[in-house]
Order: structure tokens, then sequence, then C-alpha cells
């Protein structure tokens, strides 16, 4: 079989099931995507290695579960409606539906604690834009890629965004469950589109986050999806002109930074890797201050003794104490108690019954991935 001729059929039969997909036109569709997928189980059977066999075989199943897609939808003529607005909301625009575009408005002040790594970045991604002459006279450059790795909850997005505001950037967030899942065989575009869209602005910041899913480590069970997708991100990052006027971050979030493939870690990509901790005791007290300070409390609230208590308890957990202690009086006032305030009581109940959400032995791996990268 003629390997070239039967891959050029196959993309023409697969774009125009992608392009009748998208313009409601499910039956054709259908057609479409079930002669491309045939395509690829023929190619599967005549590839010359088992992985080329194996990946033929994957993008055949995605193909023909897109073509099941478009059987519901022709049946269900409302389900396609809905799918139909939700398509044209986005169509023709640089940012499809998997990225958002937005300017965050919370600054280094609203995180509580994390000092150190708020200076690293501040040295890394902050300080070269607020000096530009003096960074260029020093020869530092702008831009580049960080990694924030460590427990969930602990502040991660929060950074990113905060990062943003700090400089002002335009902020885009990929949800790679969604750019991967969207089009069968879009993946490459949606990146194109995505890094296009980022280097139209003076400064953006393209965050990643669940870094660990869109770019794991490259073994054999990975989809082609992912095959194609990492060098192509890949070649982006290292593409990009650090010297122009332009500037662009590349940041990425995981609590399971030993998934990623190391090849997203090596210089000129994530190269910074900041390890995003449980807070310590200052910080502690300070998200205390955060999460109760709105609220009215009573005078035996001790947060010296709260936030001993609270040691091991993730930012996200402290915030979610706060709001379970002030449903305590709430709870009472609403079935006719008089309104009081939150008393210690209240929040050293709560504490008690809640264990904190990451385990000691997690912390073990990520100081461990802190100290060896691995
Ligand atoms: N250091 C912090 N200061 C203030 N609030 C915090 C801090 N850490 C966590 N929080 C609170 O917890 C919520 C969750 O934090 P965030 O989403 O940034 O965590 P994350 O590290 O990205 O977690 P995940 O790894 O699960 O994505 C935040 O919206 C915020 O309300
Ligand atoms: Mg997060």
């Amino acid at each position: 079989m003629n390997m070239t001729v039967s891959f050029s059929t196959f993309e023409r039969l697969k774009s125009k099931g992608v392009a009748s997909y998208k313009s409601g036109e499910y039956l054709a569709a259908k057609t479409y995507l079930v002669d491309a997928a045939e395509c690829m189980v023929e190619m599967a059977e005549s590839a010359k290695t088992a992985e080329a066999r194996r990946q033929h075989e994957e993008l055949a199943a995605e193909l023909v579960d897109l073509a099941k897609d478009c059987d519901k939808l022709h049946q269900s003529p409302r389900e396609a409606k809905a799918r139909q607005r939700e398509k044209e909301g986005d169509s023709g625009s640089a940012a499809s539906d998997w990225i958002v575009r937005d300017k965050p408005t919370i600054g280094f002040g609203d995180i509580a604690g994390l000092e150190d790594v708020k200076e690293e970045i501040r040295l890394k991604m902050i300080y070269p834009f607020a000096h530009p002459e003096l960074a260029k006279r020093y020869g530092i450059s702008t831009g580049g890629g960080i990694l924030l790795f460590g427990p969930p909850g602990t502040g991660k997005t929060m950074i990113a965004k905060a990062i943003a505001h700090e400089i002002d950037a335009t902020f885009f967030v990929v949800s790679p469950a969604q750019m991967l899942s969207k089009w069968v065989g879009e993946a490459e575009q949606n990146i194109q589109k995505l890094f296009d869209a980022a280097k139209a602005e003076p400064v953006s910041v393209i965050f990643l986050d669940e870094t660990e899913a869109l770019v794991p480590k490259r073994k054999s069970g990975s989809s082609t999806v992912m095959q194609r997708v990492v060098p192509q991100i890949l070649q982006e990052l290292e593409g990009f002109d650090r010297t122009s006027d332009r500037a662009l971050l590349f940041i990425g979030a995981t609590n399971k930074p030993w998934m990623l493939d190391e090849a997203i870690l090596r210089p000129g990509r994530l190269d910074a890797k900041v390890y995003v901790d449980l807070p310590d005791a200052p910080a502690r007290y300070r998200l205390l201050e955060i999460y109760f300070d709105d609220r009215p409390m009573a005078d035996d609230v001790d947060f010296g003794t709260l936030c001993d208590k609270l040691k091991g308890y993730s930012g996200a957990d402290v915030k979610n104490i706060a709001q379970q202690a002030a449903q305590l009086p709430f709870m009472e006032a609403i079935s006719g108690s008089e309104a009081r305030s939150i008393a210690m009581n209240d929040v050293l109940t709560i504490i008690e019954r809640t264990p904190p959400s990451v385990h000691p032995s997690d912390l073990i791996r990520y100081e461990k991935f802190a100290e060896s990268g691995k």
C-alpha cells in the first residue's frame, strides 16, 4: 500500500469530517469520520513498528468516538443546538473555548506567606519587567518559564494569577483536559493559536495548570495526541525571542511533578522549579487574618493557638475551616437563636473534625523532588 497517498486521503477525510461536525452537519461528518477511521485501521495494519501501529489504532478509535458523537447529536437536535451555540460564541477568535483570557486582580499581597517564593519570582520575572533599561544593560533576560510545584491547595494557581497582575500581563489559562478532548487532531492548531494570541500582546503569561496532564513522561502508554503535542510546545517555548520588546512568561503548575516529562524541565523551558510548600507559622497566622477578619469573631478567639493547631494544613484547608466554623453560629441564628460571633470553640470543633488534606508522606515526595528534581 502506498503510505503517502493513504495518509493524504486520511487527512482530507478527517478535516472534512471535523469541518462538517463543526458546522452541525452531523450525518455528513459521521460518514467522513468513519471513512477516515477506516483509513487509519488500514494504515495500522501495514504499520512497520508496533508503536506506529498502536498510534494509528488509537487515532482510529478517537475518530470512531467522534463519529458516535455525531450519531447522538444527529438524533438529539436539542443537544446539537446547544453545542452549536457553544461553538458560535468562539468561532473565529484566536483564543477558543479552552483558552481563558483574563486580567487577574489579585496581587502578592493577597497571598499569605511564601515569602521566598515571591522573592524568587520577583527576581526572575518581575524586576526585569519593572526595570527594562537596567535589565538590558546587565543582560538580564525577561520572560521564560517557571514550574510551581507542591501539594494541592497551597496557592499555586493564585501565584500564577498574581504574577500576571503584578506585571500587568494578559493571562492565558490552558486547561489540558479540555484542550485534548475538544477536537481530534486539532491540538496542534490549538497550541499554535494559543502562542499566536499570547505573542500578539505586549506582555502575556501563559498558565498551564495541571502541567502533568499535558506533558507527562513520554512512555509507551501515553496517547498519540501527547506525542505530537509535547514536542510542539517545547518548540514554541524555545522559539520565542526573548530579546524582543514583547514578553511572554510561561508558568506551569503541578501537584505531581514527578510525572512530568523531563524534557520540559530543561534550560529554556520550565527551567526554574519553585516549591510551593505548606504554609509556615507566620503564613498560617496571615491565612487566619485573611479568612476570619471579615467575619464577626468572639474575644476568646486566639490566632496564636489556632496557628499551632493548624500545622500541616494548607491554605485551602484554612479557608475551608473558616467557612465551616462560620456556619455553626449561622445555623443557630437561622433556627432562631441570637446571632452570636464565631467563638474559639467553633473553630476548634471544626479543626478536630477536619484532618489536613495533605498527608505527611506526600510531603516527603515533594521534598525529594525539590532536592533532586525526581
Ligand atoms: N498562600 C495562600 N494565601 C491565601 N489563600 C490561599 C493560599 N493558599 C491557598 N489559598 C486559598 O486556597 C484556594 C486554593 O488555592 P489554589 O487554587 O491557588 O491552590 P493550588 O496550589 O493551585 O492547588 P492545586 O494544586 O489543587 O491546583 C485559593 O483560592 C485560596 O482561597
Ligand atoms: Mg491550582
